[in-house]
């Protein structure tokens, strides 16, 4: 899959771009705040229904204006478009072959997008929902009821929580429906961890050479089902109103010789940990279904060695993924000859023609 054409209006400080991308290496550069990034942002936006940088989208809309909108036609038949409107006043709505969808998510498994940027560390460093998310969205690819199963667990979840401050009697209500449920979004994401760990294990290896351990944390202990740590836990969600067991509390923890690999690492450690996460998953799934999603490398050079980078371009080769690529100079060549470059400059995209098309 890879996205042949990109229409951009309001988004940041692009109010109009269109893009006709390469299916192989694509290259933006310009100058600093020149809206590289932005249109990185446009290109996520279409696969993800969310930004990469900031937790709500209507920051992304140009300052100004009530909405903005990106468009996209997919290049491998069947030739599928895919739409992405955000507006002040009604949030994100998304539409795949002009039709609404009902949930966000079906916009990744149309067009599935990861990106590499400078603050990719945080998958490493800060909280889990990170990192369950990073692992949510391979297994929406791997398992396709999964997105179903997560959506009526969050309905039923917020019910218990809901119950829990304000008809405490009633919360137990919910209990059967989340342990059955939860149980099976535990059960997806724990057959996934141990699908991914050659993959996992091959890519940290070859990218930092240290033995980093993932683990996967379900959300409750190992011991008993959800609906008994569900039971056990009761008086303390109705304390604080919150439920606190269940695979919304799942987490992936990466380890050192056991230690904890945030405590441990430096940002250049925890930037190629994190870059082994997203690349061990392109790979685990390209081979298990098939497929190629299009990843976007924001300044991907920034704060490795020469040696370090030399690694990564090597496992970004070994993708043979459609790839866009940001710089502050058209001259780069990284992952090798662009097959397409474009400049842009003030909000403004230009095609650079005078490269092999
Ligand atoms: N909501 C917005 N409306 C209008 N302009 C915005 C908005 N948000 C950000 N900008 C501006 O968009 C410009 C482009 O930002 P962008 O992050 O895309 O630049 P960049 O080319 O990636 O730069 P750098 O090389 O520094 O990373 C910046 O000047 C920024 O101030
Ligand atoms: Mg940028």
């Amino acid at each position: 899959m890879s996205l042949a054409e990109l229409v951009v209006e309001d988004l940041r400080c692009l109010h109009k771009a269109e893009l006709h991308l390469h299916p192989g290496l694509n290259l933006i550069w310009g100058g600093n705040g020149a809206g590289k990034t932005s249109l990185l942002e446009a290109i996520f936006l279409l696969g993800r229904g969310r930004s990469f940088r900031t937790r709500s989208s209507e920051r992304l809309i140009r300052r100004g204006q009530e909405r903005l909108v990106v468009f996209g036609r997919l290049g491998e038949p069947p030739a599928q478009t895919v739409g992405v409107q955000v507006s002040k006043h009604e949030g994100t709505v998304a539409k795949i072959g002009g039709a609404f969808v009902n949930s966000l998510v079906e916009l990744s498994q149309v067009f599935p997008v990861q990106v590499i940027e400078p603050g990719v560390h945080k998958l490493v460093e800060e909280g889990g929902h990170r990192r369950r998310r990073w692992m949510d969205w391979a297994v929406f690819h791997v398992e396709p009821g999964f997105a179903d199963t997560w959506t009526r667990y969050t309905r039923a979840l917020k019910q218990r929580n809901a119950a829990l401050r304000t008809q405490p009697d009633q919360a137990g209500v919910w209990d059967f429906e989340i342990a059955r449920l939860g149980e099976m979004l535990a059960e997806s994401r724990r057959s996934f961890i141990e699908a991914l760990q050659p993959y996992w294990q091959a890519a940290v290896e070859a990218l930092t050479g240290l033995p980093v351990e993932l683990h996967y944390y379900r959300g409750w202990g190992q011991d008993h089902s959800l609906a008994e740590a569900l039971e056990a836990s009761r008086s303390r969600d109705l304390a604080k109103g919150l439920s606190h067991v269940g695979p919304h509390r799942a987490d992936v923890t990466l380890r050192i010789e056991g230690r904890p690999a945030r405590d441990v690492l430096s940002r250049g450690q925890q930037k190629l940990v994190a870059v082994a996460m997203t690349l061990s998953q392109l790979r685990f799934l390209q081979d298990t279904s098939g497929t190629t999603p299009t990843l976007l490398l924001d300044d991907p050079a920034a704060e490795l060695d020469g040696e370090r980078l030399r690694r990564f371009i090597e496992q970004v080769q070994q993708l043979r993924c459609q790839l866009v690529l940001t710089s502050l100079t058209p001259d780069v060549h990284l992952f090798g000859t662009p097959d397409r470059v474009f400049h842009v400059e003030q909000g403004r995209v230009q095609p650079v023609y005078n490269v092999a098309p």
